[in-house]
């Protein structure tokens, strides 16, 4: 998969894009991150991006001319162009997983107060939102969103079963607590259920856990 992601603040996407998993889904080829800097093609020789809103009103918006410009210079027989923004359609693990089945994703990061709403209408497929809330910043919202795709890739995860069997996979529930070694810590001991070594009784256990864990945590999904 092709992601090619527009951004003021390439430092913002590059470095989280090589990192750990992100980092070897590229090294094997899974997929491509191509940063374009949106000031290079900022107007006049401060490389100006952002202006004033008609009508009045807080704060600035990105012109439409450098976002216009640098779409059309990339290449994008089939892309599908997201723009990601406190007033789009919000995140969840299915559209990941509509995502995860693009050759080539186009996201469009914002930054202060939005962009001109003619890149909307003109190229957009879709808007995003990350959640109900504002960051100052739509670079990390564009991470948040290519990290939740691409590990959905097959072959980015070791295990494809563990894309299966996490919260919000196919029980639509959360997951059920885990523990590792050692078994007793500062007096706090990892449930005897784990330790019995009985994989139906276990199975069993964790189904009843994943469904205590969303009732208390997350009532709207049981
Ligand atoms: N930019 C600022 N806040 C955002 C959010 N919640 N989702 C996507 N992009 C954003």
């Amino acid at each position: 998969m092709l992601l090619e992601v527009i951004t003021l603040f390439p430092e913002l996407i590059s470095v989280p894009m090589r990192t750990s998993m992100m980092g070897r889904a590229q090294d094997k080829a899974l997929a491509e991150v191509r940063v374009h800097d949106l000031r290079e093609k900022g107007l006049g020789k401060h490389r100006q991006v952002d202006d004033t809103p008609y009508g009045g009103g807080q704060g600035m918006l990105l012109r439409p001319e450098p976002l216009f410009e640098m779409l059309d210079e990339i290449d994008k027989p089939a892309a599908r162009i997201v723009y990601l923004t406190p007033g789009g359609k919000r995140f969840d693990q299915a559209t990941a997983q509509r995502l995860a089945k693009e050759e080539h994703l186009i996201l469009i990061s914002g930054h202060y107060e939005g962009i001109d709403h003619r890149v909307v209408e003109h190229w957009v497929d879709e808007e995003i939102s990350i959640g109900d809330y504002v960051l100052t910043n739509g670079a990390i919202a564009a991470v948040v969103v290519m990290d939740a795709v691409v590990r959905l890739i097959p072959g980015v995860l070791g295990d494809d079963l563990s894309a299966v069997e996490e919260s919000f996979g196919t029980s639509g529930l959360l997951e059920a607590p885990h523990y590792t070694k050692p078994a007793e810590y500062r007096g706090l001991r990892v449930p005897d259920m784990l330790l019995s070594g009985h994989h139906g009784n276990i199975a069993k256990w964790r189904a009843e856990q994943a469904l205590e864990r969303t009732r208390k945590n997350r009532p709207d999904l049981v």
